[in-house]
């Protein structure tokens, strides 16, 4: 069990490291909801971990389908891939929106203007058009918005913490693959891979 352990901190590790690393595969993942009894699953970028009990957190335009999903039924998991290490992180756990707090104003603060105006754009993710829309405002297609017009997308800011209730963690090796699952941040038990 120890070999395990010191897999999964590396793993953990490896998490950390991919919140900075754009090019680190752990740096995107996949995030699944229920649209009533229909599994939704869509790609985002992992903003945040954090440790003893384990959250992983990323953002999203709280006008956007997926939010009003996982506030219907927080019930959710996460998935990674490491394609390099061949890696599988497989995440069950339970969805908490920061939305106008100050977890959501704190990250808000730190988040630059490049990316603020993903959350200035006129219409909800996910709506239908009538006309192609890139939904920034027009005038930042180009550039970045000035500070002040910038804190108009605050409003659409959600910061989304997902709270870890089980890990299954699979590596695949040519001479045996490993797979265990952890709960309660450190129980471990193996599993057929
Ligand atoms: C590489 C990549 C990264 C993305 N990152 C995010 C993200 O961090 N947050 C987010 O809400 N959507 C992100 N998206 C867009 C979502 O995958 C999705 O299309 C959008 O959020 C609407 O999802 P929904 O209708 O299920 O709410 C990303 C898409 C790609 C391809």
């Amino acid at each position: 069990m120890d070999k395990i352990n010191n897999f999964y901190d590396h793993e953990l590790d490896c998490l950390i490291s991919a919140i900075k690393d754009g090019k680190h595969d752990y740096h995107t993942f996949t995030i699944s909801s229920l649209n009533t009894d229909f599994p939704e699953i869509r790609t985002v970028v992992l903003r945040g971990v954090k440790l003893d009990p384990l959250s992983i957190f990323f953002n999203s335009d709280n006008r956007s389908p997926k939010i009003e999903q996982l506030k219907n039924n927080p019930i959710c998991s996460a998935l990674f891939y490491d394609k390099v290490r061949r890696v599988q992180l497989r995440f069950k756990a339970k969805a908490k929106i920061h939305y106008q707090n100050k977890l959501s104003s704190k990250v808000w603060d730190m988040t630059p203007l490049q990316s603020r105006k993903c959350y200035m754009g006129p219409f909800p993710p996910s709506q239908a058009l009538d006309q192609y829309h890139p939904n920034i405002p027009l005038e930042y297609l180009k550039t970045d918005p000035e500070k002040y017009h910038s804190e108009d997308g605050y409003v659409n800011f959600a910061h989304i913490e997902l709270v870890v209730l089980e890990v299954d963690v699979l590596k695949l090796h040519h001479d045996g693959h490993v797979r265990f699952k952890v709960t309660n941040g450190s129980d471990y038990i193996y599993l057929s891979p």
